[in-house]
């Protein structure tokens, strides 16, 4: 990848910029610009070099995805001239890329066109960089192309956990969708020394290990995970938090019932999880430890709080992990040099388990 750094006589060019301001939106307005801020070190960089910009995002899911109803830029857009303070002459926004089928696609021609309203192409979108859509694969190869500081920042630490991680390195993953997870903890259980198991993901292996998880979340593809189970480096929750009727009870593994919900993991569990992120002097984490949008967000929380007061070297990644950091006020806790907070969903999980993306790949 080529650094913005090295772009030669930019003053008067237009630099067609590839962001992700794919951004939460409720009630018109942005409710977590984490994205947007961490586009403006590149904004402002190109701007100081005389540049002119086009901006270029997606905002919620495309036309086939959405039932043929696109997300309006407007609330993106507000949000960024109130934060960034720019002067607007220089700056503009092109629409929301995906009301173009093409992009999707990965459309030559629309890329074509693309690329005739700018001269150089920077990519500053990692999360979106997962994705072979125009913008993001084709377009790279039609113009002079470069990487932003957002894509170099997280390219350069999430390598951290396979180029020679500190040990011990604890890997904690969470959320959902066991499936398209399983080829990282595979991974990650060679990498690291330990491999907590948290969120609806230890449904499935609580299950696979013969306890009932009443109506709890799981994945009903049928993967073999014995071998993994088998894995000494494995660890799953002792404990969790149910949901019983109305009441939210703390239960052994061995006594959930068959009506009953699991949402978060438990108090010995979390205690547990705290000691091995005291040991631990590299840690990755993706996705919450639990349900966090129906009550169980605590132990992601007590969990976060005991990392980021630790001054491990840890990485955070997943769009729900990174929102209950941010409902924690993260700007209370000194994040660098140690704690690495990624703007990725599921380009942080495939470029963790393929050491790559389509979109890095492009600009090559
Ligand atoms: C994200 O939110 O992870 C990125 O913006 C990519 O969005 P997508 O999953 O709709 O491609």
């Amino acid at each position: 990848m080529r650094s913005i750094e090295q772009i030669e006589n930019i003053k008067g060019k237009t630099v067609l910029l590839r962001v992700d301001f794919n951004v939460p939106i409720k009630n018109g307005e942005v409710e977590d610009d984490f994205r947007i801020r961490a586009s403006l070190p590149t904004i402002n960089f190109l701007l100081e070099k005389g540049a002119k910009i086009l901006l270029i995002t997606h905002l919620g899911k495309g036309l086939s995805a959405s039932g043929g109803m696109v997300a309006d830029l407007e609330p993106v857009i507000k949000r960024f001239w109130e934060i960034s303070k720019l002067e607007k002459d220089k700056i503009e926004f092109f629409d929301n890329i995906r009301k173009f089928p093409e992009e999707e696609k990965n459309d030559l021609e629309f890329a074509k066109k693309l690329s005739k309203m700018g001269d150089v192409y920077v990519n500053d979108a990692f999360s979106v960089s997962h994705r072979e859509h125009a913008s993001v694969v084709t377009l790279p190869k039609l113009l002079p192309s470069y990487a932003g500081f957002q894509l170099e920042k997280e390219v350069k630490n999430l390598s951290r956990a396979f180029h020679k991680p500190e040990h011990p390195f604890l890997f904690i993953l969470g959320g959902a969708k066991f499936s398209t997870k399983i080829p990282l903890i595979q991974k990650y259980l060679e990498l690291a020394d330990e491999v907590f198991i948290g969120g609806a993901l230890a449904n499935d292996f609580l299950k696979a290990k013969g306890y009932e998880v009443g109506k709890s979340l799981v994945d009903d593809t049928n993967y073999d995970i014995k071998k993994v189970l088998e894995n000494k480096k494995l660890i799953l929750p002792v404990d969790v938090v149910v949901k019983s009727g109305d009441k939210f009870i703390n239960k052994k593994v061995n006594e959930v019932g068959k009506d009953e919900i699991i949402l978060d993991i438990g108090n010995e569990t979390v205690k547990n999880l705290a000691l091995l992120v005291e040991k631990s002097k590299f840690i990755l984490w993706n996705g919450p430890l639990g349900k966090y949008e129906a009550g169980g967000a605590k132990s992601t929380k007590e969990v976060l709080k005991s990392v980021l007061n630790s001054n491990t070297q840890t990485i955070i990644g997943g769009g729900d992990l990174v929102s209950v950091f941010s409902s924690l006020d993260p700007r209370t806790y000194k994040l660098e040099p140690n704690v690495f907070v990624s703007t990725g969903g599921g380009a942080t999980l495939d470029f963790l388990a393929n050491g790559t993306l389509p979109g890095i790949k492009a600009l090559g």
